[in-house]
């Protein structure tokens, strides 16, 4: 598929001399708005058929491409939420920061899911918790996928949603690689986030926030908010470029082959491993980073090791490898989880 960025930039190169931002004056990608390059804040050209065939691949009536990560996306669906009168929203509490951070920043009351933590892993809630919260809210924020891998119950979620007239918000920050399935929170979502730099080949900061029907004018008027004016087009291409990126199915089915022969936790989602370790999970992270192995995170139960669709087989290989040789104690079922972002320090 044709990569709308990128082409225009490689076409341009070399052929203007810079006297525009940024300031280093050898743009090579990394040029600003240009009469050629378009605008982000009101696109008509590049920028505006790189989103309109972002939002067809998603599902979206509109996209909206992001050079400010997820948490600007974030920011801006609660903005959405905030500019229809909604005032209070139910979500779990191991949401990302940047919900807790936009609820408080924008005088949205948050409304908390019930949410169990269990063999050190926050579980996404049950439908009856999420009924019980959206009662007292005016709309639903959920995760899905989660940090362990793991689905939010989201066709339960979007009907209990429809049921009460309210909307479905989802935070997508690890789930851009999920638009081929049946799993994508477009397929659920009024408003959600896509964050690609974590699981597609895009640069880090790179997403994308999209809304459907009426909440498509609010987004648009949120984004304008919490949007950089001098938008990165490196990032800009490389998210349209990640979008756009093929399907590795090969290596979906090798990552689960991957998990059940290590004895790994049985999760949902292809791209996050999520490998026991117990009390000797730090030792393992130290062992692994000595031969220049490094897991997303460790939590102090678990290490986590995020795949994406250009994992090459070579490095699985090596990580099996040295998986089988670190020793693995036991994560018991009261185990508290590990994870710092997800926890307390809601500032
Ligand atoms: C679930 C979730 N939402 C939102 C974010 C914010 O994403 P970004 O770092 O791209 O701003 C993160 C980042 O880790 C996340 O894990």
């Amino acid at each position: 598929m044709e990569t709308r960025i990128a082409d225009m930039l490689k076409a341009q190169k070399g052929r203007h001399l810079s006297f525009h931002t940024p300031g280093h004056k050898r743009p090579g990608a990394d040029i600003t708005e240009l009469s050629y390059s378009d605008n982000l804040a009101s696109p008509c050209g590049v920028l505006a058929a790189a989103e309109k065939d972002v939002a067809e691949i998603l599902g979206a009536d509109r996209s909206f491409l992001l050079t400010d990560g997820s948490t600007s996306g974030v920011f801006s669906m609660i903005y959405a939420l905030r500019l229809s009168g909604g005032r209070r929203l139910a979500l779990p509490g191991f949401s990302h920061p940047s919900a807790f951070h936009a609820l408080k920043a924008l005088g949205v009351e948050p409304v908390p899911i019930d949410c169990e933590i269990a063999y050190g892993i926050p579980r996404q809630p049950e439908t009856e918790a999420i009924e019980r919260a959206l009662k007292e809210a005016d709309a639903l924020f959920l995760t899905s996928p989660d940090y362990y891998g793991f689905f939010a119950p989201l066709a339960a979620a979007k009907a209990l949603c429809e049921g009460e007239g309210k909307p479905l918000l989802l935070d997508g920050a690890h789930g851009g690689h999920l638009h081929f399935t049946k799993d994508h929170a477009g397929k659920f979502a009024d408003l959600w986030v896509d964050g690609v730099h974590k699981s597609l080949p895009a640069l880090t900061q790179g997403a994308v926030v999209s809304g459907k029907g009426a909440w498509v004018e609010r987004l648009q008027q949120a984004v304008l908010y919490f949007r950089t004016t001098s938008p990165s087009y490196p990032i800009l291409a490389s998210v349209e470029y990640a979008i756009k990126y093929p399907r590795n199915v090969r290596l979906e089915g090798l990552a689960e082959e991957f998990k059940t022969r290590h004895g790994c936790v049985k999760n949902d989602d292809w791209t996050k491993i999520l490998v026991p370790f117990g009390g000797r999970a730090e030792e393992a992270e130290h062992a692994l980073e000595k031969k220049g192995i490094y897991p997303e995170f460790c939590d102090g139960n678990y290490l986590l090791f995020y795949l994406s669709p250009c994992t090459k087989l070579r490095e699985l290989k090596i990580l099996g490898k040295n998986l089988l040789k670190l020793p693995r104690g036991r994560v018991e079922k009261d185990a508290p989880c590990g994870a710092i972002p997800m926890y307390g320090e809601r500032t």
